[in-house]
C-alpha cells in the first residue's frame, strides 16, 4: 500500500491546551499539523486566525498545513506565511485568482495546494496540477469537524491520482473529512497519500493510539 501521512486537524483538539495538543502531537507519530481557517463567509463557520496560529507555531517544530477556508484567500497569503505556515491550502471555489495565489504561496516561500469542495468537479483543477504541491479533494462539506466521510469522493481522488501519474507530476493528494479507521484505507488504495483526521484523531485517549489503529488500517 502507498505510504500515507497523517494530518492532525486542531479543530476537534481541546483549545484550552492548544501547546499541550501541540506536545503531544510531536510524540505520537502524527506527521503534520492541519490547521483550519474560516472566516463565516466562505463557510457557516469562524474558526481561529493568526494570532493562534502563530502560537502554534511557537510551540511546535511540526510542519504547518493551513487549510484557508476563505472568501479571498490571496489577500492574506503573506499573513498566512509570516505566521508560520510551511503548506497552504485554498479552495478553488474562493474569488481569489487560482494563478495569483499559486505565486503568491511560492514566492513567499511555502508549498501550495489547491482543494476542491463535494460539489466541484475534479476537471476544474486540471490545469493548476503543473504548479502545486497538494491537490486537496474534500470528502465533507467544509465547516465543520465530525461529518460522515463521502465515498463517492473517492472517484475524483482516483481520476487525479491517474491524472498525476500519467504526467509523472510530483502532488500529493490529500483528503480532508470522516477519515477515521474504517475509512482510511479506502481513501488511501483510491490514492490518497495526505490524510487530515480531526475528530477520530482527539476522540482517542491517547493522539498515538489513533495514529497506530489508522496505520493499522491502511498497512494490514
Ligand atoms: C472541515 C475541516 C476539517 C475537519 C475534519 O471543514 O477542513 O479539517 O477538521 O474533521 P473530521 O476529521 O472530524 O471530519
Ligand atoms: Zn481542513
Amino acid at each position: 500500500m502507498r505510504k500515507f501521512y497523517t494530518c492532525a486537524s486542531i479543530l476537534s483538539a481541546d483549545m484550552r491546551n492548544l501547546w499541550k495538543v501541540s506536545e503531544e502531537l510531536e510524540k505520537s507519530g502524527v506527521d503534520i499539523l492541519h490547521f483550519d481557517v474560516m472566516d463565516g463567509v466562505f463557510v457557516p463557520n469562524l474558526s481561529f486566525g493568526f494570532p493562534v496560529l502563530e502560537a502554534v507555531n511557537m510551540s511546535t517544530d511540526m510542519f504547518l498545513d493551513v487549510h484557508l477556508m476563505i472568501t479571498d484567500p490571496l489577500r492574506y497569503i503573506p499573513q498566512t506565511i509570516k505566521a508560520g505556515a510551511d503548506l497552504i491550502t485554498f479552495h478553488i471555489e474562493s474569488s481569489s485568482d487560482p494563478y495569483e495565489t499559486i505565486a503568491a504561496v511560492k514566492n513567499g516561500g511555502a508549498k501550495v495546494g489547491i482543494v476542491i469542495k463535494p460539489g466541484t468537479p475534479y476537471e476544474t483543477v486540471l490545469p493548476f496540477m503543473e504548479l502545486v504541491d497538494v491537490v486537496l479533494v474534500m470528502t465533507v462539506e467544509p465547516g465543520f469537524g465530525g461529518q460522515s466521510f463521502m465515498k463517492d469522493m473517492l472517484t475524483k481522488v482516483k481520476a487525479l491520482r491517474k491524472y498525476i501519474d500519467e504526467k509523472e507530476f510530483p502532488v500529493h493528494i490529500q483528503v480532508d473529512g470522516g477519515i477515521s479507521d474504517k475509512t482510511a484505507s479506502d481513501a488511501v488504495s483510491a490514492g490518497a497519500d495526505m490524510l487530515v483526521v480531526g475528530s477520530y484523531l482527539f476522540k482517542q485517549k491517547h493522539i498515538s493510539d489513533g495514529v497506530e489503529k489508522l496505520k493499522r488500517a491502511v498497512y494490514d
